[in-house]
């Protein structure tokens, strides 16, 4: 069983499934989720974390200045096998992605090639794409930089509004990310 940590920022939509396909899915008897961690003490994930009996903990990217020394002193106690970021809205600092390198995934709503950084979805939208390519990929030192894992096409050529394509690309998320994480983990 490997041990997992998910770091996330906000909503925390993907750590809900993952965390589902943990306790039921496809990644059951594979890992184990050792804690959700957040660089926001509010992120509603956390709150979601703490329904699903999962384990939590946060430091305040904002007012702790050495924010990255803590959390990769934190890291290292937890010696996770991997380090799953899902709306984790911070660049891991280089330090961190040496010391645990190919060891932290990251999910993309755009392909990582001709998009990086926030609002995937809004690009595609806006460019008025037929479709959008979400990425499964390394973490390393850029910003959505690294060795793409895999990645899945969605069509989003139908959408009327931006809300529509968020809905339907996160619907796909959900399920392709534990399918990627699995591969890896294996
Ligand atoms: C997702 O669209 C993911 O691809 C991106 O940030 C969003 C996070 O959503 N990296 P959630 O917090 O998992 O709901």
């Amino acid at each position: 069983m490997k041990k997992v940590v998910i770091l996330i920022s906000g909503r925390g939509s993907n750590m809900k499934a993952i965390a589902e396909n943990v306790q039921t899915g496809n990644l059951q008897n594979h890992c184990e989720i050792i804690e959700i961690f957040s660089n926001k003490f509010n992120a509603e994930g956390l709150k979601l974390a703490t329904k699903m009996g999962l384990k939590t903990f946060s430091i305040a990217s904002r007012k702790q200045k050495n924010y990255n020394e803590l959390l990769f002193e934190h890291l290292k106690k937890l010696a996770p096998d991997f380090i799953i970021l899902a709306g984790y809205m911070k660049i891991l600092n280089a330090k961190i992605v040496k010391h645990f390198n190919r060891k932290i995934i990251n999910i993309h709503p755009a392909d990582t090639n001709l998009h990086q950084g926030l609002n995937g979805y809004k690009w595609a939208f806006e460019n008025k794409m037929s479709k959008t390519k979400i990425t499964v990929h390394f973490v390393d030192e850029g910003l959505d930089s690294g060795e793409i894992i895999d990645q899945i096409e969605v069509d989003i050529s139908n959408c009327q509004t931006l809300s529509e394509v968020e809905q339907k690309g996160l619907k796909i998320e959900h399920k392709f990310y534990s399918e990627c994480l699995l591969k890896i983990i294996e």
